[in-house]
């Protein structure tokens, strides 16, 4: 039980069985990148961009979806562990010279800066196939999976280059372009990782939506949060480069509503998460468990 069920005051932090959840997400990424045949230097910038460090918020939420309609770890795990492949792949290119160029990524060298730029490329490619290689080998409903997996992959690629280089409609107003940034290259891969959970657990279409709307709420969430930590964090606390947002003239929304009002959205969004589990009882209650640390993390 997270220790915030007892003292409210304090700040929410993962559940024992979260911890546990963790462990065997490392061990499951550890042995398939292990046996993935790479050579061993691009072996080495994979298991760079994938182990050590990491929230794994993503495979979590597969993780605790499928709990909630009654799936098994061991069926969501294969989802789990494509889903952080698909993330990791996400920010090593994302920590590119040529879209953020950042130099420090959980506390270590970016992967172009420990292994040169080619190879930066290569890792997030192949982390990429690797990924939708994992998926397939879902238990349950793989080919839906997969198909699930791609479309939201596809998405943060659409997000990703909105947020890079723009592209928007001439009549779209800075809050509607900043819910589609955000809700693209974030919350797409939050809601697929519910939403892949769900059907590793074999949910119903109801529950599916459910789900579905949850994780919208919350991938929109994560990424408030994320541009609120790049304005209020330092650094090493972070463990990557702060202030890039402003200094880049990205669409945030610290830069377009303001510190409080981002905060105040935070907990409204919160809020109606909170809302939209209520119906599916203590079987959610991991889920809603990470949403306190989702709005509350401060790295
Ligand atoms: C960072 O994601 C990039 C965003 C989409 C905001 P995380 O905050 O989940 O990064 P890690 O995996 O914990 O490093
Ligand atoms: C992350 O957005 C989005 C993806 C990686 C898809 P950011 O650029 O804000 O993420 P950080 O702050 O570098 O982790
Ligand atoms: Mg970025
Ligand atoms: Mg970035
Ligand atoms: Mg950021």
């Amino acid at each position: 039980m997270p220790a915030a069920m007892n003292a409210p005051s304090s700040t929410p932090s993962l559940s024992e069985r979260d911890l546990r959840l963790i462990a065997e997400v490392d061990a499951a990424l550890t042995r398939f990148l292990d046996g993935a045949g790479l050579p061993p230097n691009l072996a080495a910038a994979a298991q760079h961009a994938v182990l050590a460090g990491g929230k794994r918020m993503r495979p979590l939420l597969v993780l605790s979806a499928a709990d909630a309609v009654g799936g098994s770890v061991e069926a969501a795990m294969p989802a789990a562990i494509a889903i952080e492949l698909i993330h990791a792949f996400s920010l090593v290119h994302d920590d590119l010279p040529a879209l953020d160029n950042d130099a420090m990524r959980r506390g270590r060298p970016t992967v172009h800066v420990a292994y040169g730029e080619a190879m930066a490329i290569l890792a997030g490619d192949v982390l990429l196939s690797l990924a939708m290689a994992s998926a397939a080998a879902s238990p349950q409903e793989p080919l839906r999976i997969v198909r699930e997996l791609a479309a939201a992959t596809t998405a943060m690629i659409n997000g990703q280059v909105l947020d890079t280089l723009g592209g928007f409609a001439a009549d779209e107003g800075p809050e509607r372009r900043l819910h589609r940034v955000h809700a693209n290259k974030t919350g797409a891969l939050l809601v697929c990782s519910c939403r892949m959970g769900g059907l590793a657990g074999g949910a119903d279409e109801r529950t599916l939506a459910a789900l579905t709307r949850w994780g919208e709420i919350m991938g929109l969430m994560f990424q408030i949060v994320d541009d609120l930590l790049d304005e209020t964090q330092s650094a090493e606390h972070i463990g990557k480069a702060v202030g890039k947002d402003r200094e880049a003239g990205k669409l945030t929304f610290p830069g377009v509503l303001g510190i409080e009002a981002s905060r105040n959205e935070v907990r409204r969004l919160h809020g109606e998460a909170r809302a939209i589990l209520a119906p599916l009882g203590s079987r959610a209650a991991a889920l809603d468990g990470l949403a306190d640390v989702m709005a509350t993390r401060t790295r």
